[in-house]
């Protein structure tokens, strides 16, 4: 086998019919080589990624085999760098680098993708004199998580797998972006295939140096924690299999001690050794933090703070006081039925809002791949549900009737997504729980439970969406408008077999429980409540951001503290008997 040196296309080099000239060589990684280029019929900066291993050797302008690689190996590969490309040019999402296209020449595979103006996490943390302060790097986690989570949620689900402040860029205006997808890998739960062994020493975990390591979304969880420990540490995570060895890997907090003990152990619960031990899911992983900041008691900025919590245990889930008001209340008297029987609908005179009759009786929650929702039969009492999200326009009666100010422009998204989200008709959004329980408590309603939601969502066969077993685009405003819907006209799409609109895809609904992810292992069979007590409140329904089908499901579940507010959290209401 030949041995060489990769070297990279001289600039000017002209690809893809003269489509592309590269201008300039940003990096040569394990796996590529990424220029800036000029999209010549768009004139404007790409960047572009040759799939390019670093053992493989340049053959005039062609990727030979060189070191370990056959000709055979590089081709399965290219093949999988190319449908990776493909899986992730069908991800829109301002936290991950747009791929636009992908073409095959000089024996190898060209990626195109958005040109990010800025730096890596990784120069910036330099740049700021080797630390972040923690407010930033939170952040920077939080950014960089809601981005992993569409990542991990797309079909096929996909594990970026090398997550480090060297693959994290920011833009000027802050928003972090994911790039560096070549290590990403498809994968399926708890499954050990065979995996091309990459590493970012002290970013990457045990599995990672094994062929043979079951490997999932908490894969990058580890990196992502090990990223925060980088951050606000200046120092690069100790080797994992240094660590698996008995080497004592100092704590954050032992390297700096103004970072909280709460936090410094969240971090290292992300880093535990052990795959099984970390929390399973990024979602999970930034709860951990969540629940610190939702222990504030004075005004919080949404998720740029982080309190010393009290959290004693890496990963305790902080337990709050009960509020003082009973969520499920039933503040009116069950309307009068016509004739003994129940009305279909009605109308609440209050807010004027449609209201939709379900029977008492069985119905399929939950799905078997679902861990958060198991599939259990369970019984509910007759409730009223809206038929329609809460709008805009019932929103603003409210705050007139009671003096309350109407929610402020929601922040997080650019404005041109939210063009519309303060007309009439429209849902509510940028409501935190407490505000739609207020509301509730003026019109003479409560929130649905999250199993009332549920079966109001599909019915009592189990299907997977509002309308059926199999997804529809059309059927989801999310998905057929992308991200850049916002929220539209309640009413029209993602339509429930009882006739509830906007079950997924325009805004999420709050819900009157308490979420807990292994309530539904020991949750009574009849009318569950949610737990006990909490620090998040369960969310149904995919947002105007959602769309995709595994967010728009009806059992899937979300949650989020209830003081927090964003321009996708909007509600409906339910009346119980
Ligand atoms: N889409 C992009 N826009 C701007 N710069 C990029 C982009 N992708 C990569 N880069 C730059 O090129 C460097 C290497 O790219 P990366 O994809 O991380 O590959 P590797 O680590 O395999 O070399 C990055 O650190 C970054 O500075
Ligand atoms: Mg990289």
């Amino acid at each position: 086998m030949a041995y060489g040196f990769r070297t990279p296309l001289p600039d000017e080099t002209r690809l893809h019919s003269g489509s592309f000239v590269l201008e300039t060589c940003l990096g040569m990684g394990g796996f590529g080589i990424t220029y800036r280029s000029l999209d010549t019929g768009l004139t404007r900066q790409v960047a572009v990624k040759e799939f390019f291993p670093s053992t493989c050797i340049r053959n005039g302008q062609n990727l030979a085999p060189g070191g370990e690689w056959s000709a055979s190996n590089l081709e399965g590969h290219k093949l999988k760098f190319m449908e990776e490309g493909r899986v992730l040019a069908r991800l829109h999402h301002p936290g991950i680098v747009q791929v636009y296209s992908v073409f095959e020449e000089n024996d190898t595979v060209y990626l195109v993708m958005e040109f990010v103006n800025g730096q890596t996490i990784e120069d910036y943390r330099v740049a700021r004199g080797g630390q972040l302060s923690v407010d930033e790097a939170l952040r920077v986690i939080r950014q960089a998580g809601e981005a992993l989570q569409v990542v991990h949620c797309t079909t096929p689900p996909l594990i970026h797998r090398d997550i480090k402040p060297a693959n994290l860029m920011m833009k000027p205006d802050g928003q972090v972006v994911l790039i560096d997808f070549g290590a990403a890998r498809e994968f399926r739960f708890d499954t050990d295939d065979e995996h091309t062994v990459i590493l970012s020493r002290g970013f990457a975990p045990v599995e990672q140096h094994t062929r043979h390591g079951m490997r999932g979304p908490f894969t990058d969880v580890y990196g992502l924690a090990a990223t925060f420990y980088s951050l606000i540490t200046g120092e690069i995570p100790m080797d994992a299999r240094l660590r698996e060895i008995g080497e004592p890997m100092p704590t954050p907090r032992e390297l700096r001690d103004d970072i909280p003990e709460a936090l410094s152990n969240a971090i290292l619960k992300g880093m535990s050794l052990l795959g099984k031990d970390r929390p399973q899911t990024v979602k999970q992983f930034l709860a951990l933090f969540d629940a610190s900041v939702t222990a504030r008691r004075t005004p919080i900025r949404r998720r740029s703070m982080f309190l010393r919590g009290d959290l004693s245990q890496p990963g305790a889930p902080m337990v709050l006081p009960q509020p003082s008001a009973r969520v499920i209340s039933v503040s009116q008297p069950p309307p009068a039925n016509v004739a003994g029987q129940s009305p279909a609908s009605q109308i609440n005179p209050i807010d004027g809002a449609e209201m939709i009759w379900i029977p008492p009786g069985e119905f399929l929650m939950g799905d078997d791949d679902i861990s958060d929702n198991p599939r259990r039969t369970v019984t509910l009492s007759g409730y009223w549900i809206y038929k329609n999200l809460v709008t805009v326009g019932q929103y603003r009666k409210y705050c007139e009737a009671t003096g309350t100010k109407m929610p402020r422009k929601p922040t997080g998204f650019s404005d041109r997504y939210l063009k519309e989200w303060r007309l009439p008709d429209h849902p509510v959004v940028n409501v935190n729980w407490h505000d739609t329980t207020a509301y509730c408590k003026w019109a003479g309603v409560v929130l649905p439970t999250e199993a009332q939601w549920e079966k109001a969502a599909r019915g009592t066969d189990g299907r997977k969406y509002p309308w059926g077993e199999t997804w529809e685009a059309s059927k989801v405003w999310s998905s057929v408008k992308q991200v850049e819907g916002g929220t539209t006209a309640v009413g029209r799409y993602s339509i429930s077999p009882y006739g509830c609109s906007d079950m997924s895809g325009n805004a999420r609904q709050w819900c009157a429980n308490w979420y807990d992810e292994g309530y539904g292992q020991h949750a009574p069979d009849v009318d569950p409540m949610g737990p006990e007590t909490g620090n998040r409140r369960g969310l149904r329904g995919g947002g105007w951001n959602s769309y995709l089908p595994s967010q728009c499901r009806c059992a899937h579940r979300d949650f989020d503290g209830p003081r927090n507010r964003n321009s996708v959290y909007g509600f409906r209401c339910a009346r119980t008997l």
